[in-house]
């Protein structure tokens, strides 16, 4: 019997960590899985965990108004390093680029506990943006010994920072398998509201990411606005405002009395990808919302200066617009205005793996433990 500890702190994580805990769940004699929040997030972790009733047997409870990085990896670290010692895991499975994985990895590693990185070898090549992501996945190649990459781009990521390939496995994106399992749930018609919603074209924005705060956030939301104000009735854009005090108070003073602009609390996970599927086209910085989506044949325009995440910009499905108000404007319009551009765009790709992850995580730890 093998204890795995699965930790994580923020939305994103719980999304594409909790089709693993329910994978490892179906191996009750080989594996006792203990989960474990930071609590990094709080009411954001809440409403994924609801979905896929997860309860976590720890939460640290870290979360802080405006809460600095290193208050979150300190806090992290000192509250993680309490429970490994009580429960002695065998191997800690982290995931992505948060800080609370870098600070799990990072402890289990100090406790020589075996590292399990799914999510493993996206990169940008700059360490400020995604900033601080970028920096955090990069430490995390180097304590992990099992990289669970998504697309075979990620795995040449990492054979070329010198990881040893056996430890290397090509999964796919878990994310795609919480999809799979949100999309099985009833559709949600959270947005039938509106009896004008057959003829508006609905447009999903979502923004978070720290390198944006201050004026390209500004700029983003300057864009929205005259995207809004000059299609009128003809569009409406749904911006479920993401809990960080930096883009509530931004988002609220620029589009907050926009007509057909609707901003929304967070939403939870089974509504949000309904919202998806109803839209015509979505806004984004995130990096679940980039891999999600094109599954779902929805265009992206990915609000960022650079992405980790090529694949789907390859298959012509996902563009990177930056944070230039007249660049998101022109971009938008084009695929408001011409059929043709967005035919091409709204097609369903989904490099990001089958939905089958999870059970090739799983494989490779019995593998690892020779199970
Ligand atoms: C974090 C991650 C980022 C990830 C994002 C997903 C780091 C440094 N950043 O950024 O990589 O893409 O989560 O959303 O790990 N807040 C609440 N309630 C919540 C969640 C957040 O009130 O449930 C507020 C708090 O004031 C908190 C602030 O948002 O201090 C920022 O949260 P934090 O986790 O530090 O950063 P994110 O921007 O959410
Ligand atoms: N998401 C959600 N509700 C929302 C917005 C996003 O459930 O209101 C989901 C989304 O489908 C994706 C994940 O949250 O799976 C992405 O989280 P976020 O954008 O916060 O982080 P990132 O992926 O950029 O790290």
């Amino acid at each position: 019997m093998k204890k795995i500890m699965v930790v994580f702190g923020t939305r994103p994580e719980a999304v594409k960590m909790a089709p693993v805990v329910l994978e490892l769940k179906k191996y009750p004699h080989e594996f006792k899985t203990i989960v474990v929040s930071t609590g990094q997030h709080r009411e954001m972790l809440k409403q994924i965990l609801k979905l896929f009733k997860i309860r976590p047997a720890y939460d640290l409870g870290i979360m802080r108004k405006n809460q600095s990085i290193s208050d979150i990896i300190a806090n992290s670290i000192r509250g993680l390093e309490k429970i490994f010692i009580k429960e002695k895991p065998e191997m800690v499975l982290v995931q992505g680029d948060t800080s609370t994985a870098f600070a799990a990895g990072l402890a289990a590693f100090l406790h020589k506990i075996a590292v399990g990185h799914v999510e493993a070898g996206l990169r940008t090549g700059n360490k400020y943006n995604p900033f601080p992501e970028e920096v955090n996945r990069r430490l995390l190649s180097s304590v992990a010994d099992l990289h669970f990459a998504p697309t075979k781009t990620s795995a040449k990521n990492l054979i070329k920072e010198n990881i040893d390939p056996k430890t290397i496995h090509v999964t796919g994106n878990t994310v795609i398998d919480a999809l799979h399992l949100a999309l099985r749930e009833k559709p949600f018609d959270n947005e039938g509201d509106d009896s004008n919603r057959r003829l508006q074209k609905m447009i999903l924005v979502t923004v978070h990411r720290r390198e944006s705060f201050g004026a390209p956030l500004k700029e983003i939301c300057a864009a929205i606005k005259t995207i809004a104000k000059e299609y009128g009735d003809k569009i409406k854009i749904i911006l479920p405002v993401h809990r960080n005090p930096n883009v509530l108070h931004t988002a609220n003073k620029i589009l907050g009395k926009i007509k057909n602009v609707k901003l929304t609390e967070p939403l939870d996970y089974h509504p949000f990808v309904h919202l998806m599927k109803q839209a015509y086209l979505i806004l984004t910085d995130s990096g679940g919302v980039q891999e999600e989506a094109p599954g779902l044949g929805k265009p992206v325009l990915v609000l960022r200066r650079t992405t980790e995440r090529p694949e789907a910009v390859l298959a012509g499905t996902v563009k990177l617009v930056g944070d230039k108000k007249e660049v998101i404007i022109r971009e938008t319009k084009k695929l408001l205005d011409n059929k043709v551009a967005y035919v091409k765009m709204a097609r369903a790709v989904n490099p990001y793996g089958d939905g089958k992850a999870s059970p090739r995580i799983i494989k490779a730890i019995r593998s690892y433990f020779k199970l």
